[in-house]
């Protein structure tokens, strides 16, 4: 683990640990995978115009979201089934966030309940995300025991009426949970240690809504409701009582819908690709949905983030902070809290290193000049 150098050293690790269908099922995203490759090839067509002559002996990297002081601005943003990853799943997770002084994100779809995460990380900033389901009094159900668990930030996941179609898990029949079906019984042999491990953990099983069904379709009938509008969003912002963030905002006139019903943060994201193939590049969106409601709420930026380098860049362009997802799942199935640790130690020298060399100093002396985005490759 400790020879991983950056986060790609983690993904190959995490591939050569997890089963195929588990590694794709992180790695994978929606139909041809197109806005997955453009997120990270927007951060790759950065190009950094670095000031000279600046004492940069020092380059803090703290920065305050939603009233609180966080060490980067780095969100480990919401991701389910958590535990098929490694047995740990969100517990190890929460315990490296809090670790590293970023917040955790537990998702609607996890597999640890919110008190099971806030018992591991009693002292990380520990937030919730929400999908709204179909039975409108269970919402507020979740809620109330997110709320419990001391959990004070909402995000409210809105680019899922439906779910993607992920091929890499249709072509591997992906069960939830996997299952020792045929498929699956050649990559027991090749990943036996996987395989002990998850046979031998507490069983999978969705553990943040009540009563939530165990298999995948059922699950997805309830998770998943087509009819959410922007009347519901109203209504949790009435219901909940802590700070309200929308994740999702994929145009500049959504967002300032969104402004204007008064949410504390808007995410410039496309689910990682994994909905709507071919929606808006984040990093490229991003610039305009800040200078569009950047002044009446905190914009933050989701998808593609591989390196500090990209979370430089995305500050620089106006995002408070980023979100990551993949790159701390491949830590994770590389090797539980361990890998999730070094992902974040990554991602923090990584960040100081280019805060130094582009003469910004900390992450205050970052500014738009400072980034320019090349042309693009054609994807
Ligand atoms: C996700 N994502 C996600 N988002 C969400 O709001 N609720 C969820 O349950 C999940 N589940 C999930 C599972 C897996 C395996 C992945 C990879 C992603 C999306 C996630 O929060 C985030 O938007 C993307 O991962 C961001 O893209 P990067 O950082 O992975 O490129």
């Amino acid at each position: 683990m400790a020879d991983a150098a950056d986060i790609e050293d983690l993904r190959l690790l995490a591939r050569r640990r997890a089963p195929h269908m588990v590694f794709d099922y992180v790695d994978g995203a929606a139909e041809g995978e197109l806005s997955m490759a453009r997120a990270v090839e927007a951060f790759r067509r950065v190009e950094f115009s670095p000031r000279i002559l600046r004492d940069v002996s020092q380059a803090p990297t703290a920065v305050e979201i939603l009233g609180r002081r966080i060490a980067m601005p780095v969100v480990l943003g919401p991701t389910g089934f958590t535990r098929m990853m490694h047995r740990e799943g969100e517990r190890a997770v929460a315990r490296a966030a809090e670790r590293a002084g970023v917040p955790y994100t537990l998702s609607t779809m996890g597999t640890t309940t919110a008190a099971g995460v806030a018992a591991a990380a009693p002292g990380g900033w520990n937030w919730f995300q929400l999908y709204v389901v179909r039975d409108r009094a269970r919402n507020l159900d979740t809620l109330a025991l997110a709320r419990e668990a001391g959990m004070d930030v909402l995000v409210v996941t809105v680019d899922v009426p439906v779910a993607g179609a992920r091929l890499r898990d249709v072509r591997h029949g992906l069960t939830v949970p996997p299952s020792l079906r045929w498929r699956s019984a050649l990559q027991t042999l090749r990943h036996p240690a996987w395989w002990f491990d998850f046979l031998t953990s507490e069983p999978l099983r969705f553990a943040t809504v009540d009563g939530a069904p165990d298999d995948l379709p059922g699950l997805t009938n309830l998770m998943f409701d087509p009819s959410v509008t922007m009347a519901d969003l109203e209504w949790i912002r009435s219901a909940w009582q802590g700070r309200l963030l929308v994740k999702g905002v994929q145009r500049v006139d959504d967002a300032k819908d969104l402004a204007a019903v008064g949410v504390d943060g808007l995410v410039v994201s496309n689910h990682g690709g994994r909905q709507l193939d071919r929606a808006a590049t984040p990093l490229e969106l991003l610039p305009q949905v800040v200078a569009a409601v950047g002044d009446r709420t905190e914009v933050f930026l989701d998808g593609g983030v591989r390196n500090g380098a990209d979370v430089a860049a995305a500050v620089a362009l106006g995002a408070r902070a980023c979100f990551i997802g993949r790159a701390y799942l491949y830590g994770l199935m590389a090797g539980g809290e361990a890998g999730v640790r070094r992902a974040l130690d990554l991602l923090r020298a990584e960040l100081v290193r280019t805060l130094q060399l582009l003469g910004a100093g900390g992450i205050d002396g970052l500014t738009p000049d400072m980034v320019r985005l090349r042309a693009g490759t054609g994807i």
